[in-house]
């Protein structure tokens, strides 16, 4: 038996993303908003984010998954498995784990949607890996993707600044003992179930005239509240991977922090006392795209030929919910 408790380890051996091609940058808001340029970089970190005109998460799931798929060399039809992580599914049901699968046009597999805000690729994570740590599975794809421009209120200054849309993927299959997710640390608190939300479309606030005339179905942000919960939690559990592992800065190749904020990744980076190159960052570019930053982070770093096998990164997150925690990966290709 193994660190995980099982006899197999489940590691990333492939990674694909997409954005749309059209822009939204900061002077777009302040056309018509009270808010400037020079704000919106010095409080979040972001300069522009991608918006996708036409279509759902499903589409840009899709193309992040036929990249994943190209560059390991394999057809749709050898997922078994197919899990996608989302907040802004194609429909509330039926699963957009059923379009992606009917997109693709893979014939051999089951899957499912999950939700967990911005730590949903991290938690997809932890349970396709125990998928095929389990050995009931050899070859998983997990999906982040979200098409946060369909639940932004773009009147709202307070959030319509942060998002933008994206999917990022990856595929899990065995692999050696000494690679692939080492360990895991998770949590969740309902606590912060009054400080960020979509509040109507649910069974609790069903869709009418009413709910739409008031906004309930766009993000609603507290941000303040969440930006201190999230310093010290991202912080925190992002420390404590490293050290159960008994890791130290120079042990880490890289942070792969959930990308909401730059004031809260350099928190995160300072708690593990790494040097700013240790830090993957793409806020400035996309925004915050929820369950698709950590995938198209690793995508984006893997394809620009930064990533060795045998590197040592933290994966960590926090999000509605709350939600929030850290994985170690030994990169594994
Ligand atoms: N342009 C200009 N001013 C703005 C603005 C904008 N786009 N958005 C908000 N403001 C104003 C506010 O109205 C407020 O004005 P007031 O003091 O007159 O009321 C002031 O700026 C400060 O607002 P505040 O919300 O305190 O700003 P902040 O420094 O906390 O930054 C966020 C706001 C949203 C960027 C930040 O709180 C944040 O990133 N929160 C956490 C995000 C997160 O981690 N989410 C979890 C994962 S999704």
């Amino acid at each position: 038996m193994n660190k995980r408790g099982g006899n197999r380890h489940a590691g990333i051996t492939a990674v694909g993303h997409w954005v749309p091609d059209d822009v939204l940058d900061n002077n777009f808001f302040a056309s018509y908003l009270d808010t400037n340029d020079e704000w919106i970089v010095t409080r979040t970190g972001i300069r522009e984010r991608r918006i996708l005109r036409e279509g759902a998460t499903s589409d840009m799931a899709v193309r992040a998954a036929r990249i994943a798929l190209e560059r390991r060399g394999w057809t749709p039809d050898d997922i078994q498995l197919i899990i996608c992580c989302t907040v802004t599914p194609d429909m509330l049901f039926p699963p957009t784990a059923c379009l992606i699968q009917e997109k693709l046009g893979a014939k051999n597999c089951w899957g499912f949607d999950m939700t967990a805000a911005c730590s949903g690729f991290l938690f997809g994570l932890e349970t396709a890996s125990r998928m095929v740590e389990s050995g009931g599975y050899d070859r998983v794809l997990l999906i982040g993707a979200d098409k946060m421009s369909a639940i932004t209120n773009y009147q709202d200054r307070n959030t319509c600044i942060l998002f933008g849309d994206a999917g990022g993927a990856v595929i899990l299959e065995p692999v050696a003992e000494d690679l692939g997710i080492m360990d895991s640390y998770l949590r969740i608190d309902g606590a912060g179930k009054e400080f960020l939300y979509m509040k109507g479309g649910g069974s609790l606030n069903p869709a009418t005239a009413e709910t739409v005339a008031k906004g309930w179905h766009y993000v609603y942000q507290d941000g303040k509240t969440v930006f201190k919960r999230a310093v010290v939690e991202m912080a925190e559990s992002s420390a404590h991977i490293m050290e159960r592992n008994g890791l130290s800065a120079k042990d880490i190749a890289y942070l792969v922090p959930h990308q909401a904020n730059l004031r809260i990744l350099d928190a995160a980076r300072e708690r593990m006392g790494l040097a700013k190159e240790q830090v993957m960052i793409n806020i400035d570019r996309y925004g915050n795209t929820t369950d698709a930053t950590i995938p198209m982070c690793l995508s984006e770093w893997w394809a620009a030929g930064k990533l060795k096998k045998g590197d040592n990164i933290v994966l960590s997150s926090f999000g509605a919910g709350y939600t929030w925690g850290a994985i170690l990966v030994r990169w594994a290709y």
